[in-house]
């Protein structure tokens, strides 16, 4: 075995010298193993903040940014992003008869922390959800209805438009198509002074009861009576592990009228928070340890979820809570995150994980509208700045080239042994057939000298022997090659200029611009991978 030449030659000391690489054996099954995941075309989705929602989808027209920033998804996987919109603005929405899109919203005061602050309060109307008709055909949307505000009046309103928005003609001629509706967002938090929506001591009993009393008029009034669909309900949606699904399993929300609707559970992630602001640094993001952690505290719901035979998705996450922090949220280093994050979440078990995105957020993959203050610290743009994509957005490029448009691939978690580099294969028709590495070792602008780099070498394993080991066959592969895509980034902390197999997508249509850039890679003579890169290897 080559990694046995190789301790020998380094015994000896005459392995070569290689002083900014250090090689990782990595042994990839050639057999989709029994544990690989199914990798849903979906998987990397977005949320959207809904009291900006009529940006995103455009007013009179199509918002063309958002239109072809999503296309571009839908080409590598065959299905465009699945949507959800509402998050803490849908629990502060009403909808009236007297509105046609949007009305009377109420925006806080920007300041340098929060440059675009969330509506507190806003009436919505019918054309509001037939704005649906402007994002690509076939995409699927999920929305929040409120809860917040404990009026099944209003709720049931809001469903109602929502359930017959998408049975106009205009909706349906669209191809977008209504998936679920989720009542009520982050309701763990509701009792918390600064959200002030129920009282301070509001226990999970409290909200289980509280629910089904708003949720069971909602699907009376819109017709659904299974959680087989078309249309069914998105359930928990919580914030963090204040109230839990085991918890309102247990407390027999699956068995009400509309608990018996949910196909889905939801819950929301961010692996930091800005409130307050603060320094949080970058490397802490570049770390596969945290991406895990920040993942593993929901194995036991995810567990218990498909024990239910439901979906288990992250319905709202991303970097950092509250719209995301400067230097981190904003940066290159942020396109390998989502990579990592994305597909660890896939190999845990979630089907979904939906990339909370508004107006001027600085964790946003996609910046839909010019926008006429800084992201960063308020501070005007003289000249605006127009639609853009951020650094996030390559990640999805990355994942969604990964995932393919077989519907059917499946994904493992392939052991490197590095702190900082990860890797996951996907298999099709159970073979496999791509990998992707992420070296989140940091390059930093601040670096000079040699930028170090990781090599790979692969082992491909056939099975196991009859003594339970690996039967690994290096020269299966030998002399045959491998085609890999290369994500480059100047530096982690960049916030723009990244390429994707030689090609920007840094424009104002969002095409990709340059020569493709396709390595050829000898199998047996493995890769180099550059501190702050990633690569995806097609076989
Ligand atoms: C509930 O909402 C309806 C419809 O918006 C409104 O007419 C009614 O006054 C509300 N009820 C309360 C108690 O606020
Ligand atoms: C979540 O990620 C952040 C940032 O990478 C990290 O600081 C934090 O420790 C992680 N949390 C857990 C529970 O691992
Ligand atoms: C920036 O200003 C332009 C021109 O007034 C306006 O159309 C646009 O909506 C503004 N952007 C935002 C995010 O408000
Ligand atoms: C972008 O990267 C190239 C090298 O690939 C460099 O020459 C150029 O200065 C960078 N531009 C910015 C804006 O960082």
């Amino acid at each position: 075995m080559r990694s046995s030449t190789r301790v020998l030659a380094a015994a000896l000391g005459i392995e070569c010298v290689r002083t900014f690489v250090s090689a990782l054996d990595v042994t990839v099954p050639f057999f989709a193993p029994y544990n690989s995941n199914l990798l849903s075309p979906t998987l990397l989705s977005f949320s959207i903040e809904q009291d900006r929602w009529p940006d995103w989808a455009g007013v009179s027209e199509r918002n063309e940014f958002t239109y072809k920033a999503l296309q571009n998804y839908q080409a590598l996987t065959g299905q465009p992003p699945n949507i959800r919109v509402g998050a803490d603005s849908a629990d502060h929405t009403i909808w009236s008869p007297d509105v046609s899109i949007v009305a009377d919203e109420v925006f806080p005061t920007p300041d340098a922390l929060t440059p675009y602050p969330e509506a507190s309060t806003l009436t919505v109307g019918n054309d509001y959800y037939m704005l649906s008709q402007f994002l690509p055909s076939g995409t699927r949307m999920i929305w929040g209805v409120n809860l917040g505000l404990d009026n099944a009046t209003n709720a049931v309103n809001m469903a109602k438009a929502i359930v017959d928005a998408f049975g106009t003609q205009e909706v349906q001629n669209s191809g977008v198509s209504l998936l679920r509706i989720e009542v009520g967002n982050e309701p763990d938090l509701y009792r918390n002074p600064t959200h002030g929506l129920r009282p301070k001591g509001w226990t999970v009993q409290e909200y289980v009861s509280d629910w089904e009393s708003i949720a069971d008029p909602v699907v009376e009034a819109i017709g659904i009576s299974s959680n087989s669909g078309p249309v069914t309900l998105q359930g928990a949606a919580f914030s963090g592990q204040g109230y839990t699904p085991r918890e309102i399993f247990a407390l027999g929300i699956l068995g009400s009228e509309a608990g018996a609707t949910i196909s889905t559970i939801s819950q929301h992630r961010y692996s930091a928070n800005f409130c307050n602001g603060g320094d949080l640094g970058l490397i802490s993001f570049m770390n596969k340890a945290a991406v895990r952690g920040n993942l593993s505290i929901f194995d036991a719901d995810i567990a218990a979820t498909h024990e239910q035979g439901l979906v288990y998705i992250l319905g709202e996450t991303n970097s950092v809570a509250c719209h995301g922090a400067p230097g981190i949220s904003n940066t290159a280093a942020m396109a390998l995150w989502v990579i990592d994050y994305t597909l660890q979440a896939a190999t845990r078990g979630i089907s979904e994980a939906y990339f909370h995105q508004g107006i001027g957020y600085k964790y946003n993959f996609i910046q839909p509208v010019t926008l006429n203050f800084s992201t960063i610290d308020n501070s005007p743009l003289d000249p605006p700045e127009p639609p853009h994509i951020q650094p996030a957005y390559y990640g999805g490029l990355v994942v969604d080239t990964f995932i393919g448009d077989t519907g059917s691939a499946a994904i493992i978690e392939l052991s490197v042994d590095d702190d900082d580099v990860s890797g996951y294969a996907a298999f099709e028709n159970g073979l496999f057939v791509r990998a992707v590495f992420v070296n989140m070792h940091p390059w930093l602008a601040s670096d000079s000298g040699t930028r170090p780099s990781v090599h790979i070498d692969l082992d491909v394993m056939l099975g196991f022997g009859e003594d339970g080991s690996p039967l690994l066959d290096v020269d299966l592969f030998m002399g045959q090659t491998a085609t890999a895509r290369r994500l480059v980034i100047q530096h982690a902390d960049d916030v723009s200029n990244l390429t994707w197999a030689g090609q920007s997508w840094e424009n104002s249509d969002i095409s990709p611009t340059g020569g493709l850039d396709l390595e050829m890679v000898d199998f047996s003579a493995g890769l180099d991978i550059r501190a702050t890169e990633a690569v995806l290897v097609t076989f």
